[in-house]
């Protein structure tokens, strides 16, 4: 039996699963059942357990003593918050997670962890060079994100779906989820009518010689001058639609074509992101459309409404009604939304949707949701998710727009993130000691993913101000102090000429040094892993992950500062290494290189 498995065996007889334990999962399992051994009579005790704010407290606590005794007094047992906590105590039974507990304050349980599980499970992370995942219910998730429109502007907003959408994903994936990754591009719709009008009118031999069209906004701002100001062309246009719902071959020509223009320029956004995403438009849903308006109309769920054939969700009368069918009898974004759920859990057989767009859809989502409930799409174990986040301001706080007004064109907006993140580089004199190849690999990664980590960052709910000067800023939780601290990281074992796979070999013999007070405090940090990403996977909000990185870039810093590595005598000479700090600094890289790859952000060699 090698090393490697024995300590596995030994891990499942310890903590009962292998090494990815969740401390708060097992901590709460923990109290739950001592809270319930000692008050027998109480149903659905609270139980609360957190990380402590102040190391004073220990590492973890458990406040639940203060609410039990609040229920116990309130029906009729006068009890002490403290004498509560004495009584869960005594009934603790004995962890491998846990060193001590001890009694503070009013009623406090603070928790301290033990050093060998913290040892066991970095050494197990070390062997296997990776953390693996803690466990889930695996399901099969549909992610819908970025998303844009045809021929409109794919502006920041898509920019923040696709980003956004891009790390949930990434992170339902290392869960083991069944993710399949969808773009919902708006690629029907009246709009088409238009495009198609003026098309015919600018390259009549479209048909035959591919129009040279370089730039579809313009073509889209000018058949709209022409919708608007043009009775004439707006018939046309009007006909067009009709023709392409009846997918006559001319028209479904040209509008395959705006959409080839279109999807090219959203390609290029997706590769330089490096971005994974099938196209499933919503003309995909037309045939399903047809079929869900007759299904809804046949089972009276439908209701007239000046003309409109709307729909209200499970409470008549609340929120605002879907519009299934307009008065002219076209469809709406509601009713390929409508097919698409439906398409979605009966055909593709999700169990958890994921709808990654702009907060002001909100309620767009909300009655989705509740008139697929009605319709019985969804049932109870369904899980949906509308994955809202706020709009992206300019440096001004106004809606984030060019010095002429116009929307950001997105290649432009990468370009100029190129253009800044080398003059970062220049600064910092990278340009002296990188070759061209990793000086460019570098000001890639710099460039994209100060863009992406600017975003994650913030708590998607809010609004956020985009700004080059903020995100490239190597101070502070931003992507450039993150890529260069894990640089620095790696350099140390390099510095003293230890390879990654020499390193992995030492921990079977060297245990990790988490004896200082900044080495345990480190390795407590690390550990955490597993319950940031559980905790991410229900709230959705990659802000939490974005603070744990610059939490342990910090932890890893005050380590640093107090715990030599490698110590050199006056010539610079190597005279001794700490091999179980080096260990400790390797695991330390090893979760950060994790939550990069969940963020999207590309680790540099060099910096
Ligand atoms: N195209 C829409 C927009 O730009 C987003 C689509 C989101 N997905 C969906 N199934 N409705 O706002």
């Amino acid at each position: 039996r090698t090393v490697e498995e024995q300590k596995n065996r030994l891990a499942s007889k310890l903590f009962g699963s292998p090494d990815v334990i969740s401390i708060n999962d097992t901590l709460s399992e923990l109290f739950r059942k001592a809270i319930n051994t000692a008050y027998p009579n109480i149903t659905d005790p609270p139980v609360v357990v957190t990380v402590s704010s102040n190391p004073k407290f220990g590492d973890y606590q458990c406040n639940s003593a203060m609410p039990l005794a609040h229920q116990l007094s309130n029906s009729g047992t006068k009890v002490i918050p403290r004498n509560v906590a004495n009584e869960i105590m005594s009934k603790l039974e004995t962890s491998p997670l846990v060193d001590k507990y001890e009694i503070a304050g009013a009623g406090y349980i603070n928790i301290y962890l033990k050093r060998d599980f913290g040892q066991f499970v970095l050494s197990n992370w070390l062997m296997a060079g990776d953390v693996p995942p803690p466990y889930v219910k695996k399901k099969r998730v549909i992610v819908d994100f970025s998303s844009p429109n045809i021929a409109k502007e794919m502006h920041v907003g898509h920019l923040r779906s696709t980003i956004i959408g891009d790390s949930i994903s990434r992170l339902l994936e290392y869960l083991g989820h069944n993710v399949l990754r969808l773009n919902h591009i708006g690629d029907w719709g009246t709009q088409f009518g238009m495009l198609i009008a003026h098309l015919q009118d600018k390259f009549p031999d479209y048909l035959t010689n591919v129009p040279p069209i370089q730039d579809l906004q313009t073509f889209y701002k000018e058949s709209k001058t022409r919708f608007d100001e043009d009775e004439e062309f707006k018939k046309r246009a009007y006909e067009c639609v009709i023709k392409l719902q009846a997918f006559e071959p001319d028209i479904t020509k040209a509008w395959k074509m705006i959409c080839d223009i279109s999807r090219k320029e959203f390609e290029k956004v997706y590769t330089r992101l490096d971005i994974k995403v099938t196209e499933r438009g919503e003309s995909f849903y037309q045939k399903y459309m047809e079929a869900i308006v007759k299904e809804l109309e046949s089972r009276n769920l439908l209701e007239e409404d000046n003309g409109r054939k709307i729909m209200w969700g499970e409470q008549h009368g609340s929120g605002v009604p879907l519009t299934i069918v307009k008065s002219d009898g076209g469809f709406t974004y509601d009713t390929s939304d409508m097919a698409c759920i439906k398409h979605r859990i009966e055909i593709e057989r999700a169990d958890w949707l994921i709808y990654v767009t702009d907060a002001g859809q909100s309620l767009h989502f909300q009655m989705l949701e509740s008139c697929a409930k009605r319709a019985g799409i969804l049932k109870s174990f369904h899980r949906v998710d509308h994955v809202g986040f706020g709009v992206v301001l300019g440096e001004d706080k106004k809606k984030f727009k060019t010095r002429s007004g116009d929307t950001v064109k997105l290649s432009e907006l990468l370009d100029e993130g190129l253009k800044r993140a080398l003059q970062k580089l220049k600064e910092k004199e990278r340009d002296k000691v990188l070759s061209e190849e990793e000086l460019k690999m570098a000001q890639e990664s710099v460039a994209y993913g100060c863009i992406k980590y600017a975003d994650l960052v913030h708590n998607r709910n809010h609004e956020y101000v985009f700004s080059f000067d903020k995100m490239l800023d190597d101070r502070g939780n931003t992507a450039v102090y993150l890529l260069y601290a894990l640089t620095r990281i790696r350099s140390i074992a390099r510095t003293a000429n230890i390879t990654k796979n020499e390193l992995r070999q030492h921990v079977h013999n060297t245990p990790i040094s988490l004896e200082h007070e900044k080495e345990w405090k480190l390795a407590k940090t690390l550990l955490k892993f597993p319950d940031v990403i559980l905790g991410v996977s229900e709230d959705l909000c990659l802000h939490t992950l974005c603070d744990f990185c610059y939490e342990i870039a910090c932890t890893f810093t005050e380590f640093y500062d107090k715990c030599y590595c490698i110590e050199k005598n006056q010539a610079g000479e190597i005279v001794k290494i700490n091999m179980g700090r080096l260990l400790l600094t390797e695991v330390t890289a090893i979760v950060l290189e994790k939550c990069f790859s969940l963020l999207g952000l590309k680790p540099v060699k060099q910096m």
